[in-house]
């Protein structure tokens, strides 16, 4: 394994380190290696075979070649890029954005960003959207739109595109919607891509068969970090290298067939919530990512067969280093012992930041002085590791030698993969999300779409079953 690689570190969850009631014993480790050795050919058999088509994607160099040529169309005359979309259409995009370029990108000279501002907006908040529309609105003329909406018919990143259109079309004429908009969706099919038809705008790929949640490595993720100078080629690079880790047949070599094991071991066992503490602020946004990932693919009714109700998903939860500690650590070390928690710690944060002498009247800070910044938040982490484990808490880390886009594309793809052994094991379908389609049809079925909702059942009576039950009742109200 190179120096560049992220590793990933499982000591502090074995009953050495914890205690046996806690921690992991060497048999359990051993039991945990025999079920989740015959998943590995079948995980590998699955994201490289096809059937899960997100493992393509760190290969398939037609997508990062269908990227590039859009933004050397588009960045040349782009100030600020706007990303419209939703769930797996933005989370990506917001996490590569925070991690791999500075805190205040947005707010650099011209000359000093590697491409526009970059705003991705993924909720329907008028106050918010409005804010928004009043500052950009001035800057129309060198901002580029793109909305990201695998149907198209999500209603949040469809009724931003809507106001957007409009906007765009008083402004410059219905026919030049093409030269702001790029559309990024279903290569045939859906609401949007049949606008972008309509429209001649031109559009990027979400390939089949890969669910929002997994699609970061395609032209979702992939368009807005290119065009803001984030180095694609070494983001696929990393998850391609990731690939060949994670489809190792040797359990105790493959860091995914491992987390999941010690991840599904510990939900077993009482510890239903999974906690990602990034000590960098960079990663925090890959933490909001993996919650996406790991609730929608884990938390499921039904077992694979679709037949026996088996209710099962570890909850993520994602907190901030040394932030949370000041927050959540009293929780985390005297509340209930039902957590894993897996921390991302960066040994090079790039940047050296020298903390000087105290004044002469605090002599209780001399301890600091001299002292690199990245020094002390990483040992916060120490420190919190140890105080977790002293409460027999279990603690994963993952190790970034740097936050760059290779280790950035190696994180995601161990924790895509890490997510498929995991669903594996729980015997459930990691790819659906059949229970996030209830919400969708009842918000159309309130905001008054046409027609039927489901067989003989208009949208019309289920907007007034829905609101007899959550509209308000007086004797309720206090
Ligand atoms: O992971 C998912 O599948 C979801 O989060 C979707 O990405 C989200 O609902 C947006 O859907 P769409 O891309 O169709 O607008």
């Amino acid at each position: 394994m190179s120096d560049k690689q992220i590793k990933f570190y499982y000591k502090n969850v074995l009953a050495d380190a914890i205690g046996p009631e806690h921690g992991i014993t060497a048999g359990q480790l051993d039991e945990l290696a025999k079920q989740t050795s015959p998943l590995i050919p079948k995980i590998k058999d699955e994201i490289t075979g096809g059937k899960v088509r997100y493992g393509f994607l760190p290969a398939a160099p037609q997508i990062a070649k269908s990227v590039k040529k859009l933004v050397k169309q588009f960045k040349p005359k782009c100030e600020n890029l706007v990303v419209l979309g939703i769930g797996g259409s933005a989370l990506g995009n917001i996490a590569l954005q925070n991690a791999l370029n500075p805190y205040t990108y947005n707010l650099l000279d011209n000359n000093r960003r590697k491409g526009p501002r970059l705003f991705i907006f993924d909720n329907v908040d008028p106050a918010q959207f409005s804010s928004f529309l009043d500052y950009i609105t001035p800057r129309l003329g060198k901002t580029v739109f793109n909305v990201v909406s695998k149907s198209g018919q999500t209603a949040e990143t469809a009724s931003q595109f809507m106001i957007v259109q409009k906007i765009l079309e008083t402004r410059f004429g219905k026919n030049k919607l093409k030269d702001r908009v790029i559309a990024t969706t279903d290569l045939q099919k859906g609401t949007l891509r049949k606008i972008a038809n309509e429209a001649g705008l031109s559009t990027l790929e979400v390939p089949d068969g890969v669910g929002g949640r997994f699609s970061v490595l395609s032209a979702v993720g992939l368009f807005s970090a290119a065009m803001c100078g984030i180095n694609i080629d070494q983001l696929l690079a990393g998850a391609r290298d990731m690939h060949a880790c994670v489809t190792c047949e040797d359990f105790f070599k493959n860091p995914a067939a491992i987390n999941a094991a010690i991840q599904y071991h510990y939900y077993n066992r009482g510890k239903k919530i999974s906690v990602m503490m990034p000590y960098s602020y960079a990663l925090y946004g890959l933490a909001d990512w993996f919650r996406q990932l790991w609730a929608e693919s884990l938390g499921k009714r039904f077992d694979r067969e679709g037949k026996t109700e088996v209710f099962v998903g570890p909850t993520p939860v994602k907190a901030l280093g040394a932030t949370d500690q000041h927050s959540q650590v009293q929780l985390y070390r005297e509340g209930p012992n039902d957590k894993v928690f897996t921390f991302l710690e960066v040994q090079n944060f790039g940047r050296k930041l020298k903390i000087p002498a105290p004044p002469a009247c605090a002599p209780e800070l001399a301890y600091l002085a001299k002292k690199d910044m990245g020094e002390l938040l990483n040992a916060e982490k120490k420190a919190t590791e140890y105080a977790l484990c002293a409460s027999n808490r279990p603690c994963l880390t993952i190790l970034f030698p740097k936050v760059d886009a290779y280790t950035v594309g190696q994180f995601i793809f161990l924790f895509e993969a890490t997510t498929s052994f995991a669903g594996a094991l729980f015997g459930i379908n990691t790819y659906d999300q059949p229970a996030v389609d209830l919400g969708k049809q009842a918000t159309f079925a309130l905001m008054g779409k046409a027609g039927d909702y489901s067989k003989g059942r208009s949208y019309a009576d289920f907007a007034t079953e829905i609101r007899s039950k959550t509209g308000v009742d007086q004797r309720f109200l206090v």
